[in-house]
């Protein structure tokens, strides 16, 4: 088989090209800064420089691959979801795992970006499976410079519990994906371990640097002046209040067996996590 991996310069889709080399094999690598590849992987994989705007480069790089491993962020989910799934049908392509999200079930913010590329890609034909983490544990990595300077998480988040899952846990989802035909044509909705509320994971850091920390709950309009300042569009910010929003109602809180069930072990704890990125906080 010949992998095809997207978003190998970043957080999961470098760890799913890692864990094919670990296997064996050597992945293509579909990147926009050739360098930022190779101090990554060295020579272990191939490096084919493209980019996801252009429907030619992808074309071009799935020549000889069988399977796709697709990463798309932001408002663009939608349509360059469409390009991967038209490109993956010219191409002949046996199979395709597309990194979703859980909230594709709630059909919300960022989730239903991620509905409408799902759609796209049910609707060429290739076979397909959908991998659709919670929030990642990486996220908390936004709260470091808070935490750092004032000892602060804010969150409009209230008393809401999200069950974050580790990026080691998604990537090795997706490869299980990726290397056996069990989970064609399925929705793959993975959780970490536990709920916890954003107060909870705040005083979980604190305990880990050794230090007292404070969460406090903020309304969405201060989430959105907040997040505004960082984000890349106000579409970008409004999804991401509609989340918080969501979390704080309750509503995201799944916790499910799926990572154990692929794997056949545990999904990995906050605590470890915490324990690999504790200095970030410091
Ligand atoms: N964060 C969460 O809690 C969460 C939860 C559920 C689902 N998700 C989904 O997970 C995905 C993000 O995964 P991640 O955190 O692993 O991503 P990430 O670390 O932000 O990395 C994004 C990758 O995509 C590449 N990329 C961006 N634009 C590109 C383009 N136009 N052409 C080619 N490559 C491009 C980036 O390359 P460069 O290095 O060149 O920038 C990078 O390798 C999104 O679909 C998100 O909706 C996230």
């Amino acid at each position: 088989m010949k992998y095809l991996i997207t978003g190998a310069t970043g957080d999961v889709g470098s760890k799913v090209a890692e864990l094919l080399v670990r296997r064996g094999e050597r992945p293509r690598v579909f990147v926009r800064d050739a360098p930022k590849a190779r101090s990554r992987f060295g020579d272990r994989v191939d490096v084919f420089v493209g980019d996801l705007a252009s429907p030619e480069s992808l074309r071009t790089a799935l020549e000889g691959i069988d399977e796709l491993f697709l990463v798309n962020s932001g408002p663009q989910i939608p349509a360059r979801d469409q390009t991967a799934a038209t490109a993956a049908k010219t191409a002949g392509l046996k199979h395709l795992v597309k990194l979703s999200s859980i909230d594709v079930q709630h059909g919300l913010a960022i989730g239903a970006w991620h509905e409408r590329g799902e759609a796209a890609i049910r609707a060429c034909g290739v076979p397909f499976t959908f991998v659709q983490p919670a929030g990642f544990m990486s996220n908390l990595l936004a709260w470091a410079p808070s935490i750092r300077a004032e000892g602060v998480v804010r969150a409009s988040t209230g008393g809401g519990r999200r069950a974050f899952i580790h990026s080691d846990d998604i990537a090795a989802v997706a490869v299980a994906a990726l290397t056996s035909r069990a989970y064609d044509g399925e929705s793959l909705p993975i959780t970490g371990p536990e709920a916890l509320s954003f107060a909870e994971v705040t005083s979980k850091i604190g305990a880990a640097i050794g230090k007292s920390l404070t969460f406090e709950p903020i309304s969405d309009d201060e989430a959105r002046q907040r997040y505004s300042r960082i984000s890349s569009s106000a579409e970008e910010t409004e999804a991401h209040v509609a989340l918080w929003r969501a979390i704080r109602e309750g509503r995201l809180a799944t916790v499910n067996n799926n990572v154990e069930r692929i794997l056949g072990r545990k999904p990995i704890a906050l605590d470890r996590w915490l324990m690999e990125n504790a200095p970030a906080f410091q």
